[in-house]
């Protein structure tokens, strides 16, 4: 099994962390390389979306890995990511959090933080570079997002320990990595981010994948992650991309 060991490099400011890990893994940078920013001038976040990263307000944070599992299990490296982040904030914060499918950190029922997984080509081979954006405080999104993103000081109440939660955040990556690649890692990932997720099982949801939007009832997680919808028409569908929203019980 391939052991997570952390290096850690700092920036003022980048225009993305994942885009310079990815840089770095390209030029041979090992599996473990930890890059933190205090700002980002051009975050990105998931379907082409940016991810606002003024300074100070947030953790911006990417790590490279170089997994050696059968590229089905991939997909399950965001879920590595989201019980990490999971347990850096009970731990450092004593906040507990839902897991939104596939990659989102709520605390009652806002997004606290979001996870960009990439997979990278370089000479050493395929990576994966995983970028973690945390809300530290309310600067950390627009305030027309209110109501539907929250940062770790408003949940808690408290200033939030930034390099308290970075530390939590680097061990918990390493535990829940290297769970992946152990025998039955699969199942135990799986398994723990379905304890984990209120979005797992018996969830009403839409899910928008641009113009195809559909509703029904989740029933679970394949063995690669991908979210199982039942529709209203009694059809499973199997969801791999889309956006995933909580919605109130079909009368
Ligand atoms: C999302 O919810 O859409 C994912 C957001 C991911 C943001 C993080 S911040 C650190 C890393 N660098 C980036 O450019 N994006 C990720």
């Amino acid at each position: 099994m391939k052991r997570f060991k952390s290096q850690v490099i700092r920036y003022a400011s980048l225009p993305s962390t994942n885009t310079e890990a990815a840089r770095l893994a390209v030029q041979g940078a090992e599996e473990g390389l930890c890059i933190i920013a205090d700002e980002q001038t051009a975050g990105r976040g998931r379907l082409q979306r940016s991810w606002l990263s003024p300074k100070g307000a947030g953790i911006y944070f990417s790590t490279l890995l170089r997994p050696l599992i059968p590229l089905d299990q991939w997909p399950l490296i965001t879920f590595v990511a989201a019980l990490a982040v999971s347990d850096a904030l009970r731990v450092a914060c004593d906040l507990e959090t839902d897991i939104k499918w596939p990659n989102d950190l709520l605390a009652g029922e806002r997004k606290i933080c979001g996870i960009l997984a990439e997979a990278i080509e370089t000479p050493q081979g395929r990576g994966a570079v995983v970028g973690i954006g945390i809300n530290l405080t309310k600067e950390a999104f627009p305030a027309d997002l209110t109501n539907v993103a929250i940062s770790v000081e408003e949940a808690t109440t408290r200033h939030p320990e930034k390099e308290s939660i970075l530390a939590a955040l680097v061990e918990a990556i390493a535990h829940w990595y290297s769970a992946l690649q152990e025998a039955g890692g699969r199942r135990k990932i799986l398994e723990a981010w379905v304890a984990r997720s209120s979005y797992a099982e018996g969830k009403w949801v839409r899910v928008i994948n641009g113009d195809d939007v559909i509703s029904g009832i989740t029933r679970g997680v394949e063995n690669d992650g991908a979210l199982r919808v039942e529709t209203s028409a009694a059809e499973m569908r199997i969801i791999r991309t889309g956006d995933v929203v909580s919605v109130r019980p079909a009368s």
